[in-house]
C-alpha cells in the first residue's frame, strides 16, 4: 500500500552518493553476483542520452528510498526510418521498502512525467509480473525486436509501453538500447572498492 508521506523530486548533485548507495542495495546479488547498476547510474549522468528532467528520487519519511532515470533511446524502423523513444532504468527500491507499492508509485509519476515531456513510447526489459502494471505488454507482439536477439525469437520480458496513444501504431522494426548500459565490468568493480564491503 502506499503510504502517505512520500515524495518524489529531481535528483540533485547533493543526492548521486546516496542515490549510488541506494541502487548498490536494490540491484545486489540480484541479476549477477554483486551489481554494475550503481556504477552505470555513476556513468549516465554526464552522457547527452541522459534526460536530467526524468531523473528522480523517492524520499519517504524524509529518507531517500527509490530512484529512476531515463535515457533516449530508438527503434530502427523496417522501413528505415528512425523514431525516438526512451527507456529507464536503473529503477530502485530500497530491499527494505519493496512491495508497498513504491516502485510502481515512481515508475508510474516518472512515465507521467515523460508523457507531458512529448515521449512517445518507452521500452525497457524488465518483469512482466510488476511492468504488466503499469501497462508495458510484451514488444514482440507488437512487431519489435530486440536488437542483437534472434528473430522471431523476442523473450517476453521485451516490454513496449505507448505514451502517447497511436505513436508506434504500423511499426515494426528494432530497440537498440543505449549503449551507456553497457559497462566495462573490471571499471564497475574498481568503482564499487570506494563503497563499504558487503558480505551477502
Ligand atoms: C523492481 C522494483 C523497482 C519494484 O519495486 P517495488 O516497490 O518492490 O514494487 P511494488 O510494490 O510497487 O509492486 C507493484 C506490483 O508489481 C508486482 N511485483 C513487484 N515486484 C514483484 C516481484 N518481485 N515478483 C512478482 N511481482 C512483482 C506485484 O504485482 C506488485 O503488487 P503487489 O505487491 O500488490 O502484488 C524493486 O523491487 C527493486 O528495486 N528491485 C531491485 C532492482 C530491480 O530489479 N529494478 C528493476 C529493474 S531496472
Amino acid at each position: 500500500m502506499v503510504q502517505s508521506n512520500t515524495l518524489i523530486r529531481p535528483e540533485t548533485p547533493a543526492d548521486y552518493q546516496a542515490v549510488e548507495r541506494l541502487t548498490r542495495e536494490a540491484f545486489w546479488n540480484v541479476y549477477r553476483p554483486g551489481c554494475l547498476a550503481h556504477y552505470i547510474v555513476h556513468s549516465f549522468r554526464h552522457q547527452p542520452d541522459f534526460v536530467p528532467e526524468l531523473d528522480l528520487v523517492l524520499e519517504k519519511a524524509g529518507k531517500l528510498i527509490g530512484h529512476v532515470m531515463y535515457v533516449r533511446a530508438r527503434i530502427q524502423t523496417d522501413d528505415g526510418w528512425e523514431i525516438p523513444v526512451m527507456t529507464f532504468g536503473p529503477l530502485s527500491i530500497h530491499p527494505d521498502c519493496q512491495r508497498q507499492g513504491l516502485g510502481k508509485l515512481l515508475l508510474d509519476y516518472s512515465m507521467s512525467r515523460a508523457r507531458a515531456l512529448g515521449v512517445g513510447a518507452l521500452c525497457i526489459k524488465g518483469d512482466p509480473a510488476f511492468y504488466g502494471e503499469s501497462g508495458f505488454a510484451a514488444a514482440g507482439d507488437k512487431g519489435l525486436r530486440y536488437d542483437g536477439e534472434p528473430e522471431g525469437q523476442e523473450p517476453p520480458y521485451f516490454l513496449v509501453k505507448e505514451l502517447q496513444k497511436g505513436f508506434l501504431d504500423g511499426v515494426t522494426g528494432t530497440y537498440h538500447m543505449p549503449k551507456g548500459y553497457q559497462v566495462d565490468e573490471r571499471e564497475a568493480e574498481e568503482f564499487d572498492k570506494i563503497f563499504c564491503p558487503k558480505t551477502n
